[in-house]
């Protein structure tokens, strides 16, 4: 078992298995900006794979693919299906910002994905490419439909709320909710990495987010399920989907941490906002074993801090900008 020194169990784990992306949204890769992992520096698949064996052999039974965007990595499905044939398989999910959903959602649930996430954050096709870099609004919703005909147990919009580029277009975003079995979840905007693009005056709370959503009707808290995310739940009247509010920056949810990330430089990072991070490539790539894997991470776990720190200050972010942690 992973269990920290807050006894917390870690049973779910992030992969990042690529920094590149197919997008330059202005709060995370922005054009021009240039930081690309050398490629004898990103892990193979097989070393993706003998990680989350050990992980798994651990107690580790959710599995999410993230980025970077993960679809850009090629032979994707494949690992995917060699991620199902693990020995008590994990559930594996997959964040994604939509571009090749369409393509590849037949793939990617046949492969074994069960839950997609997909980061949407205009449904103006003019905002949408103001925001992305590209004019490929269409595109995803294209994706993000035909992950809704297709089997998987949940879909999941992820819209970052930042104020002058979408707070706008909150009712329009919930609204989806509606008719479809969609989870539309507004995530607080938090600083991260080097980018920089974050000020306070950008900043959405969850509060005034829940606000702007007042004329559409009461909002009914509805119960978290197991291994469910950070995000606060919520029906609108007669809505097949849900609302969700995440507020990692006014109401941290550190005590309930479940998560321990591996980037694609072969990095454990215990934490989105610390720095801290465990370097596992090496023992990999000199030959440990799965056990020695399993007691690495064991080890590695136990410094897993307490809680980030962003209500005290949101001035030093972490070194990491998201393409390279993955969320
Ligand atoms: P579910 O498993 O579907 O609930 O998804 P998830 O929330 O674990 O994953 P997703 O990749 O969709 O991330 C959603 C948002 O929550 C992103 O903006 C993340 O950065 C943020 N988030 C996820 N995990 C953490 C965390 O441990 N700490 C903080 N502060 N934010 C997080
Ligand atoms: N604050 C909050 N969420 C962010 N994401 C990327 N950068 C930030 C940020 N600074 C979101 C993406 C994606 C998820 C993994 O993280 O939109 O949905
Ligand atoms: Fe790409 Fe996601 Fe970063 Fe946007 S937020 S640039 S989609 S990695």
């Amino acid at each position: 078992m992973l269990i920290d020194s807050y006894q917390r169990k870690l049973n779910y784990l992030r992969l990042s298995i690529t920094d590149r992306c197919n997008f330059n949204c202005v709060y995370c890769m922005p054009h021009g900006m240039r930081f690309k992992l050398a490629h004898e520096d990103i892990l193979t698949y097989e070393e993706f794979l003998v990680i989350a064996r050990a992980a798994v052999s651990e107690g580790v039974t959710k599995i999410r693919l993230t980025g970077g965007e993960p679809l850009v990595r090629k032979n994707l499905i494949k690992f995917i299906t060699d991620l199902s044939e693990l020995p008590s398989p994990p559930e594996l999910c997959l964040t994604t910002n939509g571009l090749l959903l369409d393509d590849l959602a037949d793939d990617l649930y046949k492969a074994g994905i069960s839950r997609i996430n997909i980061s949407l954050d205009s449904l103006d096709p003019d905002n949408f490419k103001s925001i992305t870099g590209h004019d490929e609004f269409d595109r995803v919703w294209r994706g993000m439909e035909t992950a809704l005909s297709r089997g998987f147990k949940q879909v999941k919009l992820n819209t970052v709320v930042i104020r002058g580029h979408n707070d706008h277009e909150l009712a329009d975003f919930a609204r989806l909710s509606l008719d479809r079995p969609l989870e539309v979840r507004f995530i607080e905007y938090m600083p991260m990495g080097t980018v920089g693009y974050w000020s306070q005056d950008k900043f959405v709370s969850n509060a005034e987010m829940k606000e702007s959503l007042a004329p559409l009707g009461a909002l009914t808290p509805v119960e978290s399920g197991n291994g469910d995310g950070p995000a606060s739940k919520f029906r609108l009247p007669g809505a097949k989907g849900l609302v969700g509010l995440i507020s990692p920056v006014t109401q941290h949810f550190c005590s309930s941490c479940n998560r321990l990330r591996l980037t694609a430089d072969g990095k454990i990072r215990l934490c989105l906002h610390s720095n801290q991070e465990v370097d596992i490539k090496t023992p990999l790539r000199s030959g440990a074993s799965e056990a020695e894997l399993a007691a690495f991470l064991r080890r590695a776990v136990i410094n897993k801090p307490q809680r980030h720190h962003l209500d005290q200050s949101l001035d030093h972010p972490s070194n990491r900008a998201m393409n390279l942690i993955g969320g």
